[in-house]
């Protein structure tokens, strides 16, 4: 192909484009370069020549440049030599002050994650200049410098997320805005997510504030290769766009060249196996395998070719030797066989991941990372016998694992997923990293995900490591992000750093300051004073025997619970008892507490707390040294006993794999478009969750092991109107279990939102007739009690002004029917109640969050109240200071199980407003009422953990049924 210089060189460019363009930029090193590669070629003619004398010597005119492109097939990736002693990032910003932390905690990366350094951080010039003891003579050099006191407090370097879709998956969520997947073909090498980059994602400034500050932006998972990523710094640039966002501008800036003679930079590129791809192109594993192989044969024909021109040319063998064999499309996959392209794959199971190092053998490169990848604990062998060729630039060893810490179930794929993949991973040597997929996860809490891993037994130093180094050198961007050190031995790395508000891996740490570049990225960021326990380390339980038998199991390992063997349970060495109470503000409790050395038994018999006392006392004593009884002991060092929790907002109890039909309940047409069959009951037919409920899911019995022992569930639909909802014990075998149903029916669920057909109005009015007008059937009969003021109609909303709306009509139906009872409303959703909380608050509806941590993904839900560090309110306290009833559930099924954590969280972060008590009640007393479920006082489990408080790290080791009359230990 011959080099037409007029024409716009494209942005990424391929090796040879580089040389091409840099040939223009920089002509006279360049030409010395010539000189001396046609010197060369020109000794190897003459040699040839000399064996053949009688061969004609015959140099073609672009010789020049064919013997420059295969120079640089020869250069390695990674930084350049000279990359260390620069003094200045490529990415600073003239104008950026120096910046010098002080008194600061540091987690610096080093040492495996281990270091932790107590000092100060010099930044200055877009890097890292100092870390530790800062010599006044170096600072004696600042005129002007801002100074930050950190209090003591953690510094770690910015989170690097491996997996994101940032700016091409962008929120607002809108048809125009999906940039993730081209459906042109199964092998798509030379797509590139930079070309798709929106600037204007409402997200980025969400996961600066959540610490990111590095993201690969990848390319979806639709095709078998989905093109090339793109690795970004999340703040806002001058120029507003997305080249400027590049962590390595192909531009030249400031002092950094990029000379592609000197060194090569990684690029990366998305592959994916399994469902996704298959699905897309109704094809099967064995056709997306051919997809791969085909391609890659392809690539490798072009570099055969590519190697023996260059064998030929650097011979000076130039007869017949034409152009240098080149082509835009393969090139990408031929830097790939070139280990200059590092590949990452979202592979789930043990089939794809081994179908996939089977291709890795056969083309010979490297898989840098495995996303998703939620078999790969159950065959790290597997992993470990992919390609991986040793070279002194480029990383050896197995494909690294990008996972997400405990979702899981949504697919077949991920069925096997585990919260202990993280733990047996790096036990087998594998690296770790946590990943957010955004807007999968909103990657603002990506660092809850390194908690979760931590909290089931990922090592805390790898936990940190698992969003920060260990991506970082998966992407082979390690000389620039990812640690906090300073350049005087190590690479010189970007001025990005996060000022923590309480150890990074204690629940709720937030962010009080995130600079990139050095430049701070928080305005005027909301920030708290966090607990003293809050700045350590927490200390987390042990689940070795839950690992162990999750191998055992391939990955299913048994869930039910089992009875305690007597009758009799005394748990020893508690701290707290909380527990339901009619009489106390929101239902709840603490009835006993000990600080210190007191210790405190609880004893239960027949599944009730009969009295909760020193060791000493009598009812204890009775129990413990009578011979009359038998009993079981169980140790809870320092734990506690609670209320068990109640789940909300997500179809657990509906089924299974939510993307499996045959596995769920389904859905329930759309009344307002289509009909309900006259067999089922017609328009008028009201259809009931506890006839779809599903037992002993594993959603469900994960939940139950995390202390939600029930679930309030209503049917699921896309439409209108969804029915009946039902609550339902989690721990139960099936519906007609003890105590299996909590309440048959509580409340009408309705939905009111934007879905083009019908509009939003036609469903208000469809609402105002349903309350107004007397109908007949089920649905009637249950709108009646609706009026009655006894049964809550729960509307799932978003907007701020769906709900404004259905405030009025709330007033509207009261009035016109001279209502002797307000009606009762629950919102649930919310995103944008906040903005209207007063009105709320006096029209005395109450609210159900199914995000605590709002998400604006849809445009009904843009307007957040996005808490720390961006707003001084959560969305649950703006709420609450109008006495609104709030209670918080969840959207996703597999994340009931965080419930506790979800609440614990909202009391973290509401600064001592929100108690304990309270914090509970936000997930039982309150969403019961809210969803029109009665308990008893007597009735609802209690749940006892280990080690920690049920709102801390403990671990759930009992529960406490009275309604069955017996103990579960797990
Ligand atoms: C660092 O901060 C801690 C906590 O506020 C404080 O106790 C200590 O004195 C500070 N150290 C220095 C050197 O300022
Ligand atoms: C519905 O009820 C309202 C208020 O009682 C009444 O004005 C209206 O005529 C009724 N509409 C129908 C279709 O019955
Ligand atoms: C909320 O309730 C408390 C206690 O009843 C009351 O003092 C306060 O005024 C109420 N706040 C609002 C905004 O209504």
């Amino acid at each position: 192909m011959d080099h037409d210089k007029t024409l716009p060189v494209p942005l990424e460019k391929t090796p040879a484009q580089r040389a091409v363009s840099w040939h223009s930029r920089t002509r006279v090193l360049l030409s010395a370069f010539f000189v001396l590669a046609a010197v060369q070629s020109a000794r190897i003619v003459s040699n040839l020549a000399g064996e053949y004398s009688n061969a004609a010597v015959n140099i073609p005119l672009h010789a020049e440049e064919a013997l420059t492109k295969c120079r640089l097939l020869e250069v390695p990736p990674g930084p350049s030599p000279s990359f260390n002693s620069r003094t200045q990032s490529d990415r600073f910003v003239p104008g950026t002050k120096a910046t010098l932390i002080t008194n600061a905690t540091v987690w610096t990366g080093r040492a495996d994650g281990l270091e932790v350094v107590n000092g100060d951080i010099l930044l200055d010039g877009g890097i890292i200049q100092r870390v530790g003891d800062v010599d006044s003579d170096v600072l004696a050099r600042y005129a002007d410098i801002t100074r930050v006191d950190a209090k003591g407090q953690w510094v770690s370097p910015g989170i690097v997320d491996l997996h994101s879709h940032l700016g091409v998956d962008n929120v607002p969520e809108l048809r125009g805005a999906s940039d993730t997947n081209s459906r042109k073909g199964p092998v798509l090498p030379w797509l590139r997510a930079l070309d798709g980059l929106n600037t204007r994602d409402e997200a980025y400034k969400l996961s600066v504030s959540g610490g990111v500050t590095t993201s690969l932006v990848l390319p979806g998972s639709a095709n078998a290769i989905g093109g090339q990523g793109a690795v970004i710094k999340l703040r806002p640039t001058a120029d507003r766009a997305p080249t400027g966002m590049l962590l390595e501008n192909p531009y030249e800036k400031n002092s950094s060249v990029y000379d592609p003679t000197v060194n090569f930079r990684f690029r990366q590129m998305k592959h994916a196996c399994g469902e996704n791809p298959d699905r897309v192109y109704s094809s099967t594993r064995m056709d997306i395998l051919w997809a791969f192989r085909e391609a890659y044969e392809h690539a490798r024909k072009l570099k055969v070719e590519q190697d023996n021109y260059c064998a030929k040319a650097t011979r000076g063998d130039w007869t017949d030797l034409g152009d240098y064999p080149e082509d835009l499309q393969w090139e990408a996959l031929v830097d790939v066989l070139r280990g200059r392209m590092k590949v990452h794959t979202h592979c789930y199971e043990t089939v794809d991941l081994d179908d996939l190092v089977r291709v890795t053998n056969e083309f010979q490169f490297q898989i840098a990372a495995f996303h998703h990848a939620h078999e790969t604990y159950l065959v790290p062998d597997t992993l470990k016998s992919a390609y991986g060729q040793c070279t002194a630039s480029s990383r050896c060893g197995a494909p690294a694992a990008a996972l997400f810490a405990t979702k899981a179930r949504y697919k077949r794929e991920s069925f096997r997923g585990s919260e202990f993949a993280p733990r047996i991973l790096a036990a087998n040597g594998i690296r770790v990293v946590m990943k957010s997929d955004h807007p999968v996860l909103d990657s603002r809490f990506l660092l809850g995900e390194a908690q979760q891993a931590y909290y089931y037994g990922l090592p805390h130093n790898l936990a940190l490591a698992a969003i920060t180094t260990t991506p970082a050198g998966v992407l082979g961007l390690d000389h620039r992000v990812g640690y906090v050190k300073e350049g005087t031995t190590d690479p010189i790395l970007s001025a990005d750093v996060v000022l923590w508000d309480s150890h990074p891996l204690a629940l709720g740490a937030t962010p009080q300051q995130v600079w990139i570049d050095g430049i701070p990225q928080l305005s005027s960021p909301h920030t708290i004073t966090k607990p003293a326990v809050l700045q350590h380390v927490p200390k987390v339980p042990d689940f070795d025997e839950e690992a162990k038998e999750t191998l055992e199991y391939d990955g299913l390992p048994p869930l039910e619970p089992k009875k305690s063997l007597s009758n009799t349970v005394v748990f020893a060495n508690v701290s707290s008892v909380i527990v339901r109470s009619a009489d106390s503000p929101y239902g709840i409790s603490e009835i006993a507490s000990v600080q210190g050395a007191g210790r405190l038994f609880a004893v239960v018999q027949g599944g009730k707390l009969v009295c909760v006392d020193s060791p000493e006392s009598e009812c204890v004593r009775s129990i413990m040294s009578g011979s009359a009884v038998t009993y079981d002991i169980v140790d809870l060092k320092g734990g506690s006993i609670s209320p068990g929790l109640t789940t909300v907002g997500s179809p657990l109890g509906l089924g299974e794999i939510f993307s499996e039909t045959s596995t769920q309940d389904g859905n329930v047409e759309d009344t307002l478009s289509s009909s309900i069959p006259g067999l089922a009951g017609g328009s008028n037919a009201l259809i009931r969750a506890v006839d779809g409920l599903q037992f002993s899911t594993r959603h469900a019995l994960l939940a139950y092991r995390a202390g939600v022992t029930a679930g309030i569930v209503a049917p699921s639909t896309s439409g209108f109107l969804a029915g009946l909802n039902t609550a339902f014990a989690t721990g139960a075998k099936h519906k007609l279990d003890d105590g299996a149903i909590v309440q048959s029916a509580g409340a009408v669920h309705v939905s009111i939102h934007p879905v083009g057909t019908p509009s939003v109005s036609t469903q208000i009015a469809a609402l105002r007739h349903l309350l107004l007008n007397q109908t007949d059937g089920e649905s009637g009969k249950w709108f009646e009690k609706i009026r009655k003021g006894k049964t809550p109609l729960v509307i799932s909303a978003e907007s701020a002004d769906v709900i404004a709306t259905l405030i009025s009509l709330k007033s509207e139906v009261e009035e016109t029917l001279d209502l002797e009872l307000p009606l009762k409303f629950t919102l649930v959703g919310g995103r944008e109640a906040h903005l209207l909380a007063k009105q709320i608050g006096e029209a005395g509806i109450g609210v159900i969050f199914k995000q605590l941590r709002p998400f604006p993904k849809e445009w009904e839900a843009r307007r957040i109240l996005p808490g720390l560090p961006l707003s001084e309110k959560s969305q649950v306290v703006a709420l609450l200071e109008y006495n609104v009833t709030v209670g918080i559930g969840t959207d996703i099924a597999e994340r009931a199980r965080n419930t506790r954590f979800d609440v614990a969280w909202a009391a973290i972060e509401s600064d001592g407003l929100i108690s304990k008590e309270q914090a509970i009640a936000l997930a039982s007393t309150n969403v019961e009422k809210l969803l029109g479920i009665e308990r008893s006082v007597d009735d609802a489990e209690l749940v006892a953990t280990r080690g920690g408080g049920f709102l801390e790290y403990g671990k759930v080791v009992g529960v406490v049924s009275p309604r069955r009359g017996v103990v579960d230990l797990l």
